[in-house]
C-alpha cells in the first residue's frame, strides 16, 4: 500500500520527519537523474496522466509557489487548471466547500490552495472527501496549502529542509539557525516550529524587533519540540552575542498585513532586521543566508552585493522548490512512494477520562461542600476556577451559566474560600436535573477541574470531577478567535470549530492553530 497516496499537506506536521527524509532522499534521487541525463529515471517519476486533474487556486498573489507548481505538474504531464478567482462564483458568494466540491466533481484530484484564510485546505481537505464518498468519484481529493495568511507555508518548508540539508551534507544532527525579520506574520517561519524537529538537536536564535516578534504559541511549541530558543531585537544586538548562527533565514516584512500604527515606524523596524556590509566580518565561516523571497526591490533586507558571494543559499532553496513539489505531487499522487518503509510508531496511549465519576471507592473525603446540604433537588457545581482571583471567578460563571444554560433555574453563585485558602467558585441550581453525557463534557470544556454534584432528596446521588478533554467540538457556540480562521464566523463558511488540548493544557484550534485558553473557546 502507498502510505502517501491521497494524503493532503494542510501544516508541515501532517508528514512525519521520516516521511519528510524519504521526500528528499528521492528529491536527491531526481535532481541526480536529471543532471546525469538519466531519462528513465526521471521518468519514473512521472505521473505520466494528461486525465489526472491538478488545480491552482491562488487568492493571494504568488510568483515562485504558483510557477514552481505550475512547472512541476507540467513535468508530470499531468492536466494542470489555474482557476482564474477574479471572476469566479467566489464574488457571487459562493462558499469555498460549494466551490471546491464542484471542482472534485470534474475529476480533479490535486489541489494547491493560496488563501488569506486560515486552515481552508483542512475544512476542505474533510469537506471533500464527504463529497466524494457520497457521490462515489473513487479517489480521495488532496488539499495542499500554498500559505494560508499568517498560519502555515508547508511547501516553503519542505524546500527550506531539504535545502539546509543539501549545503550541510545530509547531515540531522544539529541545527543551528538565526530566523530573521518580520516572524509575526511569516507563516514560512510558523512552519519551523515543528518542521526543524527534522534535526536531533536545534537551537534557534529570532531576531526581530517587538512589533515583528514570533508569535508566543510559535516559541512555545519550539521549546516543547526541545529547541534552545532566544530573542534578539535587531541583527546589531545579535551579533554581539559569542554564538552566531551559521545558518540565517530571512523573512520579509509583510506591509500589507500590518496596521498603521507599525507602518509609521516602518525604515526604523526594516533597519533592525536588513543585513550591513559593517556585519561580513562578524559572520562565522561558511554562513550561508536563505530567503522564501520575493526580497523587495527598494528595501531588500539582504541586499544585492551579497549575491556574488558564498552567502547566496536562496538561490539554490528557490530552484528546489519545483523538484521539491515535482515530488510531493507525484507521492500524493501515489506515482511514487511505494518503498517507502513505516517506521515504528509509537503505540497510542488510551485517552485518560476527563469526566470521572466520584463513586464512593475514589472519593477522598466524605466531606460536602457548602453549597450542597441546603438543597434538596439540584446541581451544585464547585470548584470553579480554584485558585483564580474571585473577579476571574465571577467573570468566568457569568459564562458558564450561558454555556451550561442555567440562566432559567432558581440559583445562585458565589465565591468561596477552600480550606487551603485558595478561591473557588459555586453554582447551585434548584430543580430535577438529567444531565447527558453531552452536557457534562460542555461542562469540562467551560470549567476543568470543577466538581458536579447531581442532588436528589438531600443527597448526593452522583458526582462527576471534570478534566481537561483532549478535544473539543461538535458544540455550535464554541469558536476560535481568530478572524482570519475558517472557523471564525465572521468568514461565514458554517465550520463548525474544533479544538486540540496542547502539552501546557490550552486548545488550539484544529484547522488554523491558534492557542487559546479554555476560558476563550465559548463565545462570549
Ligand atoms: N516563497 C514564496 O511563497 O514565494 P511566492 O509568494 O512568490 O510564492
Amino acid at each position: 500500500m502507498n502510505r502517501f497516496k491521497g494524503r493532503s499537506l494542510c501544516v508541515i506536521d501532517d508528514f512525519s520527519k521520516e516521511e519528510r527524509l524519504y521526500l528528499f532522499r528521492k528529491v536527491r534521487e531526481l535532481k541526480k537523474a536529471i543532471k546525469d541525463g538519466d531519462d528513465e529515471k526521471r521518468d519514473s517519476f512521472r505521473i505520466n496522466d494528461p486525465d489526472f486533474g491538478i488545480y491552482e487556486v491562488f487568492l493571494e498573489d504568488s510568483t515562485r509557489t504558483k510557477e514552481s507548481f505550475r512547472n512541476a505538474a507540467e513535468f508530470h504531464h499531468a492536466k494542470l487548471t489555474e482557476m482564474s478567482t477574479d471572476n469566479s462564483s467566489f464574488n457571487k458568494g459562493e462558499s469555498y466547500s460549494d466551490t471546491f466540491n464542484t471542482l472534485c466533481g470534474y475529476n480533479n484530484r490535486i489541489f494547491i490552495i493560496r488563501s488569506k484564510v486560515e486552515g481552508v485546505t483542512r475544512h476542505l481537505q474533510e469537506e471533500c472527501a464527504r463529497y466524494a464518498e457520497r457521490n462515489g468519484l473513487g479517489f480521495t481529493p488532496v488539499f495542499i496549502n500554498a500559505g494560508d495568511g499568517k498560519h502555515e507555508h508547508p511547501t516553503q518548508e519542505l524546500l527550506d529542509e531539504y535545502s539546509f540539508l543539501e549545503d550541510n551534507d545530509w547531515n540531522t544532527d544539529y541545527l543551528h539557525i538565526a530566523l530573521v525579520g518580520d516572524l509575526f506574520h511569516g507563516r514560512t517561519v510558523h512552519s519551523k516550529a515543528d518542521g526543524l524537529t527534522l534535526w536531533s538537536k536545534v537551537k534557534v536564535d529570532l531576531i526581530a524587533p517587538e512589533e515583528l516578534a514570533m508569535p508566543e504559541a510559535y516559541i512555545t511549541k519550539m521549546k516543547e519540540n526541545g529547541f534552545d530558543v532566544t530573542e534578539y531585537p535587531s541583527i546589531s544586538e545579535y551579533l554581539k552575542n559569542g554564538d552566531v548562527a551559521n545558518k540565517w533565514y530571512f523573512t520579509r516584512p509583510q506591509l500589507e498585513r500590518m496596521g498603521e500604527k507599525i507602518l509609521q515606524k516602518q525604515d526604523e523596524l526594516r533597519k533592525s532586521i536588513t543585513f550591513r556590509e559593517e556585519f561580513m566580518s562578524l559572520l562565522p565561516e561558511n554562513t550561508k543566508f536563505y530567503h522564501p523571497l520575493p526580497r523587495h526591490k527598494v528595501h531588500p533586507t539582504i541586499p544585492t552585493f551579497l549575491d556574488e558571494t558564498p552567502l547566496n543559499g536562496w538561490e539554490k532553496q528557490s530552484i528546489n522548490g519545483m523538484y521539491t513539489r515535482i515530488v510531493l505531487l507525484g507521492l500524493v499522487a501515489g506515482k511514487i512512494g511505494d518503498d517507502f518503509v513505516e517506521e515504528e510508531r509509537p503505540e497510542r496511549k488510551n485517552e485518560e477520562e476527563w469526566i470521572v465519576e466520584v463513586t464512593p471507592e475514589n472519593k477522598k473525603t466524605r466531606e460536602v461542600s457548602e453549597g450542597v446540604n441546603p438543597i434538596r433537588n439540584g446541581i451544585v457545581i464547585d470548584h470553579i476556577l480554584k485558585g483564580e482571583l474571585p473577579e476571574d471567578i465571577r467573570r468566568h460563571m457569568i459564562l458558564m451559566r450561558r454555556v451550561m444554560g442555567l440562566d432559567g433555574y432558581k440559583g445562585g453563585e458565589w465565591v468561596s474560600q477552600s480550606k487551603d485558602g485558595k478561591y473557588k467558585g459555586i453554582i447551585f441550581r434548584v430543580g430535577h436535573f438529567d444531565l447527558s453525557k453531552k452536557e457534562i463534557k460542555r461542562l469540562a470544556a467551560a470549567a476543568p477541574g470543577c466538581t458536579l454534584n447531581i442532588i436528589e432528596d438531600g443527597e448526593v446521588k452522583r458526582k462527576y470531577r471534570t478534566h481537561m478533554p483532549p478535544r473539543i467540538y461538535n458544540f455550535s457556540d464554541l469558536m476560535c478567535t481568530n478572524e482570519a480562521c475558517i472557523s471564525n464566523e465572521s468568514q461565514s463558511e458554517h465550520v463548525g470549530a474544533m479544538f486540540y488540548r496542547t502539552p501546557d493544557n490550552r486548545y488550539k484550534c484544529a484547522y488554523c492553530g491558534r492557542v487559546h485558553t479554555f476560558k476563550e473557546i465559548f463565545k462570549h
